[in-house]
């Protein structure tokens, strides 16, 4: 931990306006410490008030928290509600029918506008088309789609049915399609034809059909074919169907299906420190009641808002924080297909300008290369567009270095918008130490304090507080409502992942270090502690990485990875890797890079590919065979080899690596 201790000074602060906290639903320090209070005295009432205030409820509970078979908690359990009536039926109700729901703008700049009722009759159409082919409760559905009205109108369409979606990320590769089919039980798919992003038309129906034909996909009975491009792809008769001919004569209404609270309404696969990725499963009525609060609270979503958040709905920030949390919410946002660097790295810019948008959410990594592309090209700067729309700044999915924190809040925000660093993860489905902006005096790069009723800690490695200013790993010491509730078929996988003995059993482990100011108590994210990696925001298992070179088998003898810090992406992947073949030199080296390269995006996807690649004779081992990775850290930094390696078999071997760049 002695590297976690060493935080980054900083002293600017930034103390929310008056303006801020006269407008916010949490105004002021005090109104947050009361909440907290609340929390504290009475943990289960507080969150049931909520739940109450909240959410719909078609049969109310009247048990808040259950903690009897710990760490597998329930909450709300006897109520039953439906996720999408929450989030549709609840604003034709209020008043919100002919508002927009969804602003879509496509990667070529055609803007369409879908209302609340539009959109409600869209999902209840999607949803009786889904039960026509059979689909029905508890059934999961791996949806594979692009950014699209489509693509949110399918995760509301099986939360309406009760089905469990599953949603695959469209970057991800045929091979990482069918495990997770596989892995899930699957029944359906939902998809496109193609994916347009950046001027470019990708395919998403060739990959399904690649994933199922390389077998254990037998259950797989419906594809769903949204037209985005009309290009041609193949038909499998009976089993595939197009999505305009499913909804061809439905009706539209729905009546949902009321399900019970801890009804898992997705399960989203993430990475973890095994080869295998980890189905994450969330409840309906816990996670649904975070997305709200954490819109309102976080984000202080007002009728007039625009909002919008730039993630893909094959991540966790595209389900709470665009399919779900802003319609429960009656938000107008934006659903962008495209990238921010087409037609020009001007294009978020441009988007805020013309949809006036007033809150805007994004990573790290978008921000430093928008940061790069304004310094290098005149007309992708900020300043060229208006941008006095915005009123509210986030950012998520990665530590935010204070400078590029700095030009946001600048250059972005106008030094008027607050900037909701927000720390969160897939397990803990919505924001859990993040600031509110009527609330918190902000510090650039800290994700400063838990949002009311979590209750986040640093501990060392038995499990005990360590005192302010000193690092330690990140924990939640109770459960709470939006929690994960199971990695899918592997309970034992997620006590021993996240409720670890050596920290007592009870401490829900984050798997990031941490370190709380030692004065005001703000936590600061060091980066994760396992053999986790962040890529632009993306979470990469290095064994997965590892997993996926080894199976060049006809290439690789063996493989480790590691991650190096990188300005752009966070972190960059690095791969040490022994041939069975003879050590490559120049060109046949780059050619063999290239090919491994390949590789992996065919294995996982792209954004796994690894950045460096080294080859060596071997690998650094300890005399038992151990890989002795931080060995690798610091050669894939460029860093002088300082620690011991007086267990190392093969001392030789480092200088080896070293030059072998
Ligand atoms: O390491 C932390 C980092 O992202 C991880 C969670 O990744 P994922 O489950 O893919 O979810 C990303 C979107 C919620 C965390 O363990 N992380 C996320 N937000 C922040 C962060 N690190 C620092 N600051 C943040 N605000």
């Amino acid at each position: 931990m002695a590297s976690i201790d060493s935080v980054l000074q900083e002293h600017r602060v930034f103390p929310p306006s008056a303006e801020t906290i006269a407008r916010a639903a949490i105004s002021g320090m005090a109104a947050y410490e009361a909440l907290c209070k609340e929390a504290e005295t009475d943990y289960a009432g507080y969150w049931a008030r909520l739940a109450r205030e909240h959410l719909l409820w078609k049969k109310p509970f009247t048990q808040s928290l259950d903690e009897s078979n710990a760490p597998f908690y329930k909450w709300f359990e006897d109520g039953t509600l439906n996720v999408s009536f929450n989030c549709l039926d609840r604003n034709l109700e209020n008043g919100n029918a002919d508002k927009v729901a969804l602003i879509f703008e496509a990667d070529d700049g055609k803007v369409t506008r879908t209302t609340y009722r539009e959109l409600h009759s869209l999902v209840c159409k999607f949803a009786n088309g889904l039960k026509s082919r059979g689909i029905k409760k508890g059934d999961r559905v791996i949806i594979y789609m692009p950014m699209s009205v489509e693509g949110v109108a399918a995760m509301q369409a099986c939360a309406r049915i009760g089905a469990t979606h599953s949603v695959v990320f469209g970057g991800f590769s045929a091979k990482s399609v069918q495990e997770r089919v596989v892995d899930a039980g699957a029944t359906a798919v939902i998809t496109a034809d193609e994916q347009c992003r950046g001027g470019k038309n990708i395919a998403l129906k060739a990959v399904v059909d690649e994933a199922i034909a390389m077998g254990g996909c037998e259950a797989i009975h419906s594809v769903v074919v949204y037209k985005r491009t009309g290009n041609a792809i193949g038909m499998s008769a009976g089993r595939d169907v197009w999505l305009h001919d499913l909804l061809e004569g439905q009706s539209a209404t729905c009546e949902p299906e009321w399900v019970g609270a801890e009804h898992p309404l997705f399960l989203l696969y993430t990475s973890g420190s095994t080869g295998k990725p980890k189905g994450v499963q969330h409840s309906s009525a816990g996670y649904l009641l975070h997305a709200i609060l954490t819109n309102k609270w976080t984000f202080d979503l007002k009728p007039e808002d625009v909002y919008w958040c730039t993630a893909d709905i094959g991540w966790v920030t595209g389900h709470t924080y665009i399919a779900y949390g802003p319609l429960a919410c009656g938000a107008t946002q934006i659903v962008f297909e495209g990238v921010p660097t087409y037609p020009d790295a001007g294009r978020f810019w441009r988007v805020i300008q013309d949809q006036k948008v007033s809150v805007f959410y994004t990573a790290p990594t978008a921000i430093r290369s928008l940061i790069k592309a304004a310094e290098t090209t005149a007309t992708a700067h900020p300043r060229n567009y208006d941008l006095t729309s915005l009123r509210l700044l986030g950012t998520v999915g990665e530590p935010i270095n204070p400078e590029a924190w700095m030009w946001y809040y600048e250059q972005i925000g106008g030094s008027r918008c607050p900037v909701m660093d927000t720390f969160w993860q897939t397990e803990t489905g919505g924001h859990v130490i993040t600031p509110l902006p009527g609330v918190t005096p902000l510090v650039p790069g800290s994700c400063t304090l838990p949002f009311p009723g979590i209750a986040a800690a640093v501990v060392d490695e038995s499990g005990h507080d360590v005192e302010w200013g000193k690092g330690g790993f990140l924990v939640i010491k109770r459960p709470w409502p939006s929690m994960i509730r199971t990695i899918w078929g592997d309970p034992e996988r997620y006590r021993n992942s996240y409720f670890p003995g050596d920290l007592g059993g009870k401490l829900y482990l984050a798997g990031d270090g941490a370190v709380r100011d030692a004065k005001t108590g703000y936590f600061t994210i060091m980066g994760r502690i396992d053999d986790v990696l962040n890529v632009s925001g993306h979470r990469m298992g290095t064994m997965e990485i590892e997993s996926a070179l080894v199976s060049c088998t006809e290439l690789v003898a063996e493989a480790a990875v590691v991650g190096r810090p990188d300005d752009l992406t966070g972190e960059a992947i690095c791969a040490f890797v022994v041939l069975k073949g003879p050590r490559p030199t120049g060109d046949a080296a780059k050619a063999i890079v290239k090919k491994l390269q390949d590789w992996v995006a065919k294995e996982i996807g792209p954004i796994a590919k690894p950045k460096d690649i080294r080859f060596g004779d071997n690998l650094p081992k300890t005399r038992s065979g151990k890989i002795m990775r931080r060995l690798l850290r610091s050669l894939a930094k460029g860093e002088e080899i300082t620690q011991d390696v007086s267990t190392l078999e093969n001392p030789a071997i480092l200088e080896q690596l070293k030059q072998s760049v």
